[in-house]
């Protein structure tokens, strides 16, 4: 082997042995909950990616009520079933109707919401 191709290998394992032994430190879990959801910081997004095509304001598509304000919702979830509904048990279709079942993290994030108080922020 060449001098300049045998530094050259040195040098790509050192980089691949270094890329393979990040620190843990900075991998976010992406299995963890935050300790206590809030409307503002984690529901909203979710809302606003999956629901408000339908449930603007005033909703569409034949949607009943709007998902746009923290009251909307709260109430929501209060009267109107949204977290079975975003399970598939019920009344009614699976929401977001039409799409994919959101993702199980996501699904818990918004039951972890409701325990905690559907706290605004
Ligand atoms: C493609 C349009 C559409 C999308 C997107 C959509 N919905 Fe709906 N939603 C509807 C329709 C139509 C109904 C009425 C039929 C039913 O209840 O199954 C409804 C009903 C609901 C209800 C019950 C309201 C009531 O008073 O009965 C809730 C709660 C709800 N949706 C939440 C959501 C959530 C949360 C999302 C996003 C994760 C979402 N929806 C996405 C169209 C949609």
């Amino acid at each position: 082997m060449k001098k300049k191709s045998l530094i050259l290998a040195v040098f790509t394992a050192l980089i691949i042995f270094n890329c393979a032994n990040d620190s843990e430190d900075d991998l976010i879990d992406p299995n963890s909950l935050p300790a206590i959801v809030n409307y503002v910081d984690h529901i909203k997004p979710i809302i606003d990616n999956n629901c408000i095509g339908c449930h603007s304001n005033p909703p569409v598509n034949g949607a009943p009520i709007s998902l746009i304000t923290y009251q909307d919702v709260k109430s929501a979830v209060q009267n109107n079933h949204l977290i079975s509904k975003i399970n598939g048990n019920g009344p009614g279709e699976l929401m977001p109707l039409g799409g994919q079942k959101l993702p199980q993290l996501t699904i818990d994030l918004i039951t972890k919401w409701e325990t905690d108080g559907l706290l605004e922020n």
